[in-house]
C-alpha cells in the first residue's frame, strides 16, 4: 500500500474519535453511557433560525455554490452583532471572513502563517486544534501554562528573548476551554501590548464569549484600542447559538490576515450552503433574548455538578461561562486512569485534563450538555463509585 506523508506521522487521532468507538461498544453491550465529554450543545437554536433554514432550503435557487467570502448580508450581520454586543466597528468588506465553523479557520490560519522555525505560543491546557494545526504547519509549540495561581491566564515573563524573537503567533481563548476562566479586560490590554511589542499575530478564540452567566458578556479582544493592528478573533455560532452542527463561524479583525486566510480558503472549500447563511444572518441579527434563558440553563446545570463535586470533596470552581466544569480529581489518580475507570465503573464519560495539554493533569472536564436530571444521575453514580 502507498505510504502516507511524513506529516501524518506527527498526527494523532483526536481523543474523542477513539472514545466514540469505546462508547459504541459499551452501548452495544447494553450499558447506559452518560456523555459529559464532548462540548456539543444539546439544546436546539431558536425556532425562527430553523424556520429561516427551512424556508431557504425549499427555494430552487438556494442550492448552488455561494461566494467564498459569503454574501455581504452575512458579513454585515456579523458586523451588526459586533457593534451591538461589543461596540466594535468592523468593515464587512475587509475585516470579516465567514468560516465553516471556527475550527477550520483556526487550522487553516496556521497553514497560512506558520512554517518550520516559527514558534507558536499556545496555552496549556487549551483547545487542542491550536497544537495540532501548528504541528501540521511544521512550527514549534511553546506552551504557556495556565494555573490556578495565575487565574488561568498566561504569564509572558517566562519567555526567553530567543523564544520571543522566533514567536509568530500567540493563541488565547476567553472564556476559556477547558478551565472556564473569564479574562478581565486588563489582561486583554496587557496581551495586546505584548503582541505589539513582540510583533506576534494575536489570535483570540472567542467561541464562548456569549455563553456567560453570573457575569455580563465576556469581552472581545477587538474592544482594546490598537488591537485590530495586530489581532484577529475567531467567533462561532456553535456554542453561542446552539448551532454546532451547522458549521457557521467567522474570522474578524486585522484586514491583512482576513485577506490572507481568504486567499488560502478559496483553494480549500467552496463556502456555506445558502440556507445556513440565511439562518446565520437571522441568528446574528434576530431576537437574542433566548440566549440569556439558555445561559441560565447552563448556570443551573453547573450548580448541580458543583454541589455534587463539593460533596465528593473536590474543590472545583463555579463556572461563570462556557459549557463546562473544570474539576480536580481525587488524590492518588492520574486523570487518564480516573476517566477510564469512571467510565467502566459508572458509565459516565468525562474528558481527562491531559487531552488539553500536560498541564491539565489532575483535572477532568465535565460538559454541561445534558439535562439537569441526567447530570444528577451521572453525579450520583460518580459519587457512589468514588466513595466505595
Ligand atoms: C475553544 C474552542 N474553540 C473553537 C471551537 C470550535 O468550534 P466550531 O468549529 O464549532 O466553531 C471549540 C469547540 O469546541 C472550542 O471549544
Amino acid at each position: 500500500m502507498v505510504r502516507t506523508s511524513a506529516r501524518m506521522a506527527k498526527i494523532k487521532p483526536l481523543f474523542f474519535a477513539g472514545l466514540e468507538t469505546r462508547i459504541a461498544k459499551m452501548e452495544a453491550e447494553g450499558r447506559d453511557v452518560i456523555r459529559l465529554d464532548v462540548g456539543s450543545p444539546d439544546l436546539p437554536p431558536a425556532e425562527f433560525i430553523i424556520d429561516a433554514l427551512n424556508e431557504s432550503a425549499r427555494l430552487p435557487e438556494s442550492h448552488g455554490y455561494q461566494s467564498h467570502k459569503g454574501p455581504l448580508a452575512l458579513r454585515e450581520a456579523w458586523a451588526e452583532m459586533y457593534e451591538r454586543v461589543y461596540q466594535v466597528g468592523l468593515n464587512p468588506g475587509t475585516e470579516i471572513l465567514p468560516l465553516l465553523g471556527s475550527k477550520e479557520g483556526i487550522f487553516h490560519l496556521m497553514l497560512a502563517y506558520v512554517q518550520p522555525g516559527d514558534v507558536v505560543l499556545v496555552p496549556d491546557p487549551c483547545y487542542i486544534t491550536y497544537d495540532r494545526a501548528t504541528i501540521v504547519a511544521g512550527g514549534d509549540i511553546v506552551k504557556l501554562p495556565l494555573t490556578v495561581e495565575s487565574n488561568f491566564l498566561p504569564v509572558f515573563e517566562m519567555l526567553s528573548p530567543e523564544i520571543l524573537r522566533r514567536s509568530k503567533v500567540l493563541w488565547i481563548n476567553y472564556p476559556n476551554n477547558p478551565t472556564t476562566a473569564v479574562a478581565p479586560i486588563a489582561f486583554f490590554e496587557e496581551v495586546v501590548a505584548f503582541a505589539h511589542r513582540n510583533n506576534v499575530l494575536l489570535c483570540h478564540d472567542a467561541a464562548y464569549t456569549q455563553v456567560t452567566f453570573n457575569v455580563e458578556n465576556a469581552p472581545s479582544i477587538l474592544e482594546i484600542s490598537g488591537a485590530k493592528e495586530i489581532a484577529v478573533e475567531f467567533n462561532s455560532l456553535s456554542k453561542s447559538h446552539n448551532m454546532a452542527g451547522w458549521r457557521s463561524g467567522a474570522l474578524v479583525g486585522n484586514p491583512e490576515v482576513v485577506r490572507e486566510l481568504y486567499r488560502l480558503k478559496t483553494n480549500v472549500d467552496s463556502g456555506h450552503f445558502l440556507p445556513v447563511i440565511e439562518a446565520s444572518v437571522k441568528a446574528l441579527t434576530g431576537d437574542q433574548s433566548w440566549i440569556r434563558a439558555r445561559n441560565d440553563i447552563y448556570r443551573q446545570r453547573g450548580d448541580v455538578v458543583l454541589s455534587f463535586l463539593h460533596e465528593m470533596g473536590l474543590a472545583a470552581n463555579r463556572p461563570h461561562a462556557t459549557i463546562y466544569v473544570w474539576s480536580p480529581i481525587p488524590e492518588g489518580w492520574n486523570c487518564a486512569d480516573f476517566v477510564q475507570s469512571a467510565l467502566e465503573g459508572t458509565g459516565v464519560s468525562m474528558t481527562p485534563g491531559t487531552v488539553f495539554g500536560l498541564n491539565g493533569e489532575g483535572y477532568v472536564r465535565i460538559s454541561l450538555t445534558v439535562s439537569s436530571d441526567r447530570l444528577r444521575t451521572a453525579m450520583e453514580r460518580l459519587k457512589g463509585w468514588i466513595q466505595k
